[in-house]
């Protein structure tokens, strides 16, 4: 299995064409994704433009439909849902499909929406992702960050260094790291995987949401290391399911 991490939409070659695309929004969208199909929610589909959602969303019977997002990491006008894996609990979640869209999570998706299999990874969800990698062996991996607004972001490389650490260390045989991107995420993780919560904290994203207000409890959900089984994954263009 071969794995090449881009720490952002823009950085991945056009010609590029693996099996397999794992996109990673730590600080949130994609722990908000693990954290509401586990707690039930039928499915979500992903949107990078407002008008399309609000369109596409009319379309889903309203008692069945939840509107969730953000713009700067403030919930969007007449959303129900922030972009908070706090939020997303079992009484609201369940049984519905959640119609998404964030600022920079939502288009990294969409960049590798063609790819013939895409996961969704947060920390919580690492080794959940990286057994069923190892279980479905795919020959070339691209894991995608999200960044923040087509820039760097510590948080995301973070999480990538934790899967390709997870697969290097139950498969080394097989795995081959492909880029310094990689490399340089798993010596990012070696440093910082006794403190996962404080990485997060000082990423400029981490100061960011702490400036927006008390966001103490998404730093601990966003931090916690394999605590989902959750593997979601992309059903058709756009809508992600637990599978
Ligand atoms: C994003 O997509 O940029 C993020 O998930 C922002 C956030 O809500 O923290």
């Amino acid at each position: 299995m071969k794995l090449s991490y881009f720490h952002v939409s823009e950085d991945v070659p056009e010609t590029i064409n693996p099996d397999t695309a794992v996109v990673i929004d730590v600080l949130r969208a994609t722990t908000t994704i693990a954290w509401a199909l586990e707690n039930g929610a039928d499915s979500i589909r992903t949107f990078t433009e407002l008008s399309e959602l609000n369109q596409e969303a009319l379309k889903w019977p309203s008692e069945k439909r939840l509107l969730l997002g953000e713009r700067g990491g403030k919930i969007i006008e007449d959303f129900d849902l922030g972009n908070s894996p706090i939020g997303v609990i079992p009484e609201i979640v369940k049984g519905k499909r959640l119609f998404m869209s964030t600022t920079n999570g939502t288009r990294a998706l969409n960049r590798v929406r063609n790819f013939n299999t895409l996961f969704t990874l947060s920390l919580p969800n690492r080794s959940a992702i990286g057994k069923r990698l190892l279980l479905e062996n795919p020959h070339e991996v691209c894991i995608l960050g999200s960044g923040w607004e087509g820039s760097f972001s510590l948080e995301d490389s973070l999480a990538a260094g934790a899967l390709a650490t997870f697969l290097l260390e139950n498969q080394s045989n097989s795995v081959r790291v492909m880029n310094d991107e990689l490399n340089s995420a798993i010596a990012l993780w070696h440093f910082w995987k006794n403190n996962i919560e404080g990485c997060l904290r000082i990423a400029s994203h981490g100061k960011r949401l702490s400036g927006l207000g008390n966001h103490d409890d998404d730093f601990a959900c966003c931090a916690e290391l394999d605590k989902l089984l959750i593997v979601p994954t992309q059903i058709e263009p756009g809508v992600i399911r637990a599978y």
